[in-house]
Order: structure tokens, then C-alpha cells, then sequence
């Protein structure tokens, strides 16, 4: 029983700090990336009400109805036993709480809005390796824009990110035109008169789909299914002028801005709320399922359909799975690394490191180093100097500073270098408290 309760959650997991050091770096790079375009960050709450979120999600997604983490919002506080209160749920991404948050506050009085987050998501989806049931995403939304240039500046901000991780040769972007409402319900209409006059040749989960959900039919495996689904209505045939010129002018952009896009006409995203340019930034040369690292598009229709009022209110983001980026950085260049300080502070004294004289020492030296920027770790499991300077190395620092009680008398400290590549006279060298942070910087 005690072993069970030490595990995590089914599907969340404990991050040691060799990989949550990677993650960092990706959520410091990408933050870094989306400053540098003018994005400002949001925060919102991770808790949200389960209604906001079925109308833009889709009501019948398998988002909506199994995967999202909901319960009574009651705690017994009132007396009422739970009951009342209201329902509610983590959230499964955070556009829709990026968008309720700018509805709430009156979005368009400053203009456009262009907003960051990163932060927790949580979905209820059959775990596998990179699926997650806690996970993390980093995004951006542009809001209150319908130029095609908000479209293209996400996508060029990525592939800028993608840049600076160096994973850009190992990403394909894909890009489709989903059109409007009415024109996927035309779509959808036509598919429905197709597939129904082929019924008693589909399977008997696509039959069951055709007035409910004609589109899932075309992910069928069924090799009959799939032949029928082969000539099936497309959905480019039923898009308006406006609709192609307008993700025709995001493609245009792209492709000054020397980025290629592949088009995949089978795109659609698991999110109901998007119109026209969805596109999703793919591994190379990778069949597996989640083999997706970012994905996003365009959703004017968002803020009217959690309340905002008939006006559209044009907007369109992304969102990247942290540690999807990571493991592909992983992957291409090398595992995690061990998240070491810079210094292992050796103190020192016959007795270990209990001497009160030398200890002070040891913590105006910690000080020094640490003004300086320097990560600092103080030996506090005792032992003497042989023994923490084997901790030290194993920690792989690349200097233990020690301290002991001639350093002490001297006001000074020895600097021992640990990696492989000193010059044997720089190994270990004494320097004054004064001048100590400048030659323990010369050596890492
Ligand atoms: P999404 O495609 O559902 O879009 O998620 C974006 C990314 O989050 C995925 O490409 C993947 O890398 C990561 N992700 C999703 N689910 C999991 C999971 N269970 N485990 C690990 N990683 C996962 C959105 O969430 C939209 N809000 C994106 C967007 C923003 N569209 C417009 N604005």
C-alpha cells in the first residue's frame, strides 16, 4: 500500500532535475522567442468552468466528453454535503481561458492583443509515450487581428524558436484551409449524401458515424472503408473565394519569409473552434501517432461562442507540447545533462565540517561566489575534505572551492578544478577572498 501511494497520478509524472533543467531551457527559449515578437505574458487560472469550455471544444469531441478532469467546485465548508456549487474542470489547453480573460477585461480597447502563456495542461487521454495526462505547453494568441500577417508572424515566430533550439531540420509545418462554418456544414452535408449511399459497403462504426459525424469516417482503417473514403466530397472543393484568398495570402507570406509549408488536406486539428489556416509543425520521418510538437491556427468565431457577443472578434495562436520539444531535442543532440552548480564548496577542518570559525569563513566565501552569479552548493553532509571533494565530483561541478582553516586564518580559499582539461599547474591554485570569484570564473 505504501509503494502505491509513492507512485504519482496515472499518467503525471516527477520530473528529476536532469530533465526538468531541459524543460526550462525550452520554456526560457520560447518565452524569449515570443518576447522578441511583442508578446506579453497571461496567466489564467487552471481551474476553469466545464461550460466555457464544450461549445468552442465540441460538444461531441472526445475532449469534451471523456478526457477532461472535472469535478463539484463545493468544498463541505457550507453544509450542503457538495452539493450545489457548480462543475468544473483543469483546463485541457488555454485558449479558451486566454480568450474569456480578454472578453472579460474588454479585448480591443488597447487594440490588437498579442499574449504568451506556459503552463500545465491536463487531459484524460490514454497515456503513451509522449501523451501525458499532465503535460505542458508553451502558446501564443493574437487577438482582435484577421490579417493574414497575424497567421505567417506565428508561424515565422516558431520556426525562429525552432531555430534557436536547433531542431529546425527535424520539423515539417503543415498547413490546411478548413474554410468557414457554412462551408464545412456544406461539407459535411455532402459527405453524409456520399457515404450513406455506400453504407452497406462500410463498416459498421462508420456507418454509425454517417449522420453523426461523416468526417471521423475518413480516418477509417477498414481497407473497404478507406477505398470508399478515397473519392469522398472534399472539402476544398467547397471553399469560397474569400476563404482561399485569404490562407493563399498566408501561404504567399510564407514562402517570402523562406518557410515551406506542406499542404495536407487531411489536417483538421482536434479542436472545434478553428476556421480557414490550421496548421501543425510535425516530426520528420516519424509514423507514430503523437508525432505532433505544435499546433494552431485560426478561431474567429471563438469569442462569440463562449459569450462575447455576435460580433466576431477575428484571433489565431498556437500551442507547443514542452516536453514533446524536449525529447526531440533529446533525440537530436544528446540526453539530458546533469543540472550541475558551478561550485561545490569543500569545508574543511579536522573534526569535518563542524568548526564554527571555519564555517563562518565558508559562508562569507559562499556570499563572494554568489554575488559574483556563481551557483554556490555548500557541503552539508559532513565528512572530510577527501570525501566531499568525491561528492563534488560526482555532483560533475567543475570546481570545489575548500576551505579550511588556513584559508580561514588567510582570508582566501583554494580553488580545486575538477573536469578533465586543466594545465596541471592551474589544478589547484589559493587566492585572496578579493580576488577569488574572478579566478574561480578563469577556470570554469
Ligand atoms: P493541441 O494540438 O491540442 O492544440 O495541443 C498543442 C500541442 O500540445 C500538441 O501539438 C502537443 O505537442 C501538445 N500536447 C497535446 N496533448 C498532449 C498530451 N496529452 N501529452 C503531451 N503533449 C500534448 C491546443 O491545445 C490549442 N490550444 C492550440 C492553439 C492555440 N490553437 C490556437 N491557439
Amino acid at each position: 500500500v505504501k509503494e502505491e501511494l509513492l507512485r504519482p497520478v496515472r499518467g503525471m509524472s516527477d520530473v528529476p532535475p536532469s530533465r526538468a533543467r531541459r524543460l526550462r531551457q525550452v520554456e526560457d527559449a520560447a518565452i524569449a522567442a515570443m518576447r522578441r515578437f511583442g508578446y506579453r505574458e497571461i496567466r489564467t487560472p487552471i481551474l476553469e468552468k466545464t461550460a466555457l469550455f464544450a461549445r468552442p471544444l465540441g460538444e461531441h469531441s472526445d475532449l469534451v466528453e471523456k478526457e477532461m478532469f472535472t469535478f463539484n467546485s463545493n468544498n463541505d465548508d457550507d453544509g450542503d454535503d457538495g452539493k450545489g456549487g457548480e462543475k468544473v474542470s483543469l483546463r485541457p489547453e488555454a485558449t479558451v481561458s486566454v480568450a474569456r480573460a480578454l472578453l472579460a477585461q474588454g479585448i480591443g480597447r488597447g487594440g490588437v492583443a498579442r499574449m504568451f502563456y506556459a503552463g500545465a495542461m491536463f487531459r484524460r487521454e490514454r497515456p503513451q509515450r509522449g501523451r501525458y495526462r499532465q503535460f505542458h505547453q508553451f502558446g501564443a494568441e493574437v487577438v482582435g487581428s484577421g490579417d493574414a500577417e497575424a497567421d505567417a508572424e506565428l508561424i515565422t515566430m516558431c520556426r525562429d524558436l525552432w531555430r534557436d533550439l536547433q531542431i529546425g531540420d527535424a520539423l515539417d509545418l503543415q498547413i490546411n484551409n478548413l474554410g468557414e462554418a457554412a462551408e464545412r456544414a456544406r461539407h459535411r452535408e455532402k459527405l453524409a449524401d456520399y457515404f450513406r449511399r455506400y453504407a452497406d459497403d462500410l463498416d459498421a462504426d462508420s456507418r454509425r458515424r454517417i449522420d453523426k459525424n461523416p468526417l471521423r469516417i475518413l480516418d477509417s482503417k477498414e481497407p473497404r472503408t478507406k477505398e470508399i473514403a478515397a473519392n469522398a466530397p472534399r472539402l476544398a472543393d467547397e471553399l469560397g473565394a474569400d476563404s482561399r484568398r485569404f490562407v493563399d495570402e498566408v501561404r504567399a507570406k510564407l514562402a517570402a519569409a523562406g518557410i515551406a509549408a506542406k499542404e495536407n488536406p487531411a489536417l483538421v486539428r482536434g479542436l472545434d473552434y478553428y476556421n480557414l489556416t490550421v496548421f501543425e509543425w510535425t516530426r520528420k520521418n516519424d509514423a507514430r501517432a503523437q508525432n505532433a510538437v505544435c499546433g494552431g491556427g485560426r478561431y474567429d468565431g471563438l469569442t462569440a461562442q463562449i459569450g462575447g457577443g455576435d460580433k466576431k472578434i477575428p484571433a489565431c495562436g498556437f500551442a507547443a507540447g514542452i516536453e514533446r520539444v524536449a525529447e526531440l531535442i533529446a533525440e537530436e543532440h544528446g540526453g539530458d545533462e546533469m543540472d550541475a552548480p558551478d561550485v561545490y564548496l569543500v569545508v574543511g577542518a579536522e573534526g569535518g565540517d563542524k568548526d564554527e570559525k571555519i564555517a563562518r569563513h565558508a559562508a562569507v566565501v559562499a556570499d563572494a561566489l554568489r554575488a559574483a552569479g556563481l551557483d554556490v552548493f555548500r557541503n552539508l553532509d559532513g565528512g572530510n575534505i577527501s570525501r566531499q571533494l568525491h561528492r563534488a565530483s560526482i555532483k560533475r561541478v567543475k570546481i570545489a572551492i575548500i576551505v579550511g582553516e588556513d584559508e580561514a586564518a588567510q582570508n582566501a580559499a583554494t580553488i580545486k578544478f575538477m573536469g578533465e582539461k586543466a594545465p596541471p599547474d592551474s589544478r589547484q591554485i589559493r587566492a585572496p577572498l578579493a580576488d577569488l570569484a574572478a579566478a574561480a570564473r578563469k577556470m570554469i
